[in-house]
């Protein structure tokens, strides 16, 4: 046994059994090779994975910061996903097992089956016309067929956009209209909490603005009622019966550097940004940090708890684990309907071995207490994870004492729609501190800045930047090249900005503080100032708003609204009500603010610039600082 090292602060160092069962048991050699030999790191990687034509170069740097990856390279992410395991025992594993909202039915797919419906699904889906580089939005609850649709779209080269199912009007017609999206999938509605979402509805008022959208295809999910437009709207089981869905589909070879899908997310300023990605380079990252990461084994069943709508959801609940061959859980519903043992209730029944979740969910779950937990036998578990916003030592250690019953390391994964896969973490040999993600993968070098883009001493507050390219990063702004390199490679040019600040201690652990931009994280979901303020400015009431984020126990942040009103508008509580119910049904339910205020002119700098900065520390009470660039 190596000797403990002496380490800062609170440290959870690694089981014998751990160690024992890791696949990695060496980090610092593993660590030592990719920073000596990036390419060559990668490159051993990425051949594990199967190309119909190998790469000329591992990393081209020419035209930094467009970097590229596996250039020459030949390949398909859904053969690697799915047709591939054909070849192997895995053929008839379970890929995915699903069980609905309200534990009624319960589908499983082997790795066989799924490549049947993927067949499916990509075999309708180009009937309709759709072809390499079109781009397809995806709309829809946590069921099978949102797997099987970004498989799909995979597949024949088609370019997935997938909005997540709670948002609402403004955020998808928004993302398809940006997108110019031909098809639309999705499904009649979708349960959440045990009430009916009706998003084939709010799919309907989306598309009044999408003049690009030819077909929609609805999946038979709930059973409701919908109105169907004949010649644009299409049931998938009716789909599913014509001759053309039969058979295989032939897999699009891609280029290594062509995209896989886009992502919208919230950035500092201005609508959401699509966030591009590859076949190749996010391929290769999402592979491998998953499984060095969550140290795969074919025993084992993987359960991410994100949605498909969200980054998480297409690296480590769709294409990671699929790449890898794992048996992957996918559950409909939230934690705590119909009680907050749900989710301990399905570990026990489906004996999952890693859970990956946030820490908003755990913060929640807590509150319930220990009994509902305690009422399950959780012993098939052997790591836990968390993602989406630092997670406070207390959450930490109910999860690891709770859930994990302290023989489960954590796996704090550090990383952003853009980073692709993980970028700071541990793996399970890597001793933890509640708190951090400990140090940057294989490969990456994370650096704290000043606003000048020196380092700061270690335990300083600064920028987080990245300081070399990984295989998964994204590539560009789909549309807005410009805003790629202004956005984070302009403030310390060759350097990747995170927009996070964050401290170094000195054992050289990564302690994440949070967004030093206009992003807000609630519940782990981001979400941009901007389009809170663009959902209020619609009301009639609305002269103008800033949406700020502010400290909650158990969202991380929640929205608050400042709001001017047009003259002839009265402050009153009922308002108030109506403006929160507005962002809700006009952005999403996700986007509701926790409080609206109301104030007579927003605090702005002389370029008109609102100064947040001065509205947070008024709401909180705290000093407003220097106010000397207020406007009056
Ligand atoms: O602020 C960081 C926070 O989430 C941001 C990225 O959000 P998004 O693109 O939605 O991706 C979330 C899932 C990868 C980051 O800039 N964040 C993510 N993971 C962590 C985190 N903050 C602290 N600890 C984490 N593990």
């Amino acid at each position: 046994m190596p000797e403990k090292p002496a380490m800062e602060g609170e440290v959870y160092f690694p089981s014998p059994e751990t160690i024992a069962h890791a696949n990695l048991k060496d980090w610092d050699e593993t660590a030592a090779f990719a920073r000596d030999n990036l390419e060559g790191f990668w490159e051993k990687e990425a051949e594990e994975l199967e190309w119909f034509q190998k790469w000329d170069t591992v990393l081209d740097e020419s035209q930094a910061p467009f970097y590229k990856w596996f250039t020459g390279a030949k390949v398909n992410i859904a053969h690697n996903a799915v047709d591939r395991h054909m070849k192997t025992f895995r053929k008839n594993k379970l890929a995915i097992i699903w069980e609905a909202e309200d534990g009624k039915s319960e589908r499983t797919f082997s790795y066989y089956a799924l490549q049947r419906e993927v067949n499916r699904m990509a075999n309708i889906i180009k009937s309709m016309g759709i072809t390499k580089g079109d781009r397809v939005t995806i709309y829809m609850g946590r069921i099978p067929e949102i797997v099987f649709a970004m498989l799909a779209c995979a597949k024949i080269g088609a370019i997935h956009s997938v909005v997540f199912g709670g948002f609402s009007v403004d955020a998808l017609q928004g993302r398809i209209a940006d997108s110019e999206s031909k098809l639309v999938i999705t499904s009649d509605g979708s349960m959440q909490n045990g009430k009916l979402v009706e998003l084939k509805r709010i799919v309907d008022d989306s598309l009044r603005h999408c003049p690009t959208v030819e077909n929609v295809i609805v999946v038979k999910r709930t059973g409701h009622d919908i109105p169907m437009e004949a010649m644009r709207d299409h049931w998938y089981h009716d789909l599913c019966a014509l001759p053309v869905a039969n058979g295989k589909c032939a897999t699009e070879v891609m280029d290594a550097e062509d995209p896989l899908f886009i992502l919208y997310t919230s950035g500092s300023t201005g609508k959401p940004k699509a966030i591009l990605h590859t076949h190749g380079g996010y391929m290769v990252g999402t592979y491998t940090t998953l499984k060095y990461v969550f140290d795969l084994n074919d025993e084992d069943r993987f359960w991410c708890t994100a949605d498909p709508g969200w980054i998480t959801g297409h690296s480590y609940l769709a294409y990671g684990p699929l790449l890898n061959g794992a048996t992957v859980f996918l559950f409909e519903g939230g934690p705590a309907y119909p009680y907050p043992n749900r989710w301990w209730q399905l570990i026990e029944r489906f004996g999952i071995t890693i859970f990956y979740t946030a820490p908003t969910a755990i913060r929640a779950l807590m509150r319930f207490g220990e009994a509902w937990p305690n009422k399950h036998d959780l012993s098939s578990l052997r790591l836990l994870g968390t993602v989406g916003e630092p997670i406070n030592p207390e959450a930490w250690k109910w999860f690891h004492r709770v859930i994990g019953k302290e023989k489960c390391p954590i796996m704090d994964t550090w990383w952003q729609t853009e980073t692709g896969a993980f970028m700071i973490t541990p793996t399970p040999v890597v001793p933890l501190k509640p708190g951090s993600g400990t140090r940057p993968f294989f490969g990456q070098v994370a650096e704290i800045l000043d606003e000048e883009g020196n380092p700061v001493e270690d335990g300083a507050e600064g920028y987080l930047v990245l300081t070399r390219p990984w295989p998964s990063m994204l590539r560009t702004i789909y549309k807005d090249p410009d805003r790629y390199v202004k956005g984070y490679w302009s403030k310390y040019p060759g350097k990747y900005l995170t927009g996070d600040s964050a401290r170094r201690d000195k054992d050289g652990y990564y302690w994440i503080i949070g967004r030093v931009d206009d992003v807000i994280k609630v519940s782990g979901h981001r979400l941009g100032t901007a389009e809170i303020e663009s959902a209020l400015i619609t009301h009639e009431a609305v002269a103008e708003s800033a949406a700020i984020g502010l400290p909650h126990e158990v969202k991380g942040q929640a929205i608050s609204c400042f709001v001017q009103l047009k003259p002839g508008f009265a402050p009153t509580e009922k308002l108030s009500e109506d403006l929160r119910q507005h962002v809700s049904k006009h952005l999403g339910p996700i986007a509701r603010p926790e409080e609206v205020r109301f104030i007579d002119k927003l605090p702005k700098t002389r370029s008109g610039k609102i100064m947040r900065r001065v509205l947070k520390a008024r709401a909180q009470g705290l000093p407003e600082g220097d106010l000397s660039t207020l406007e009056d």
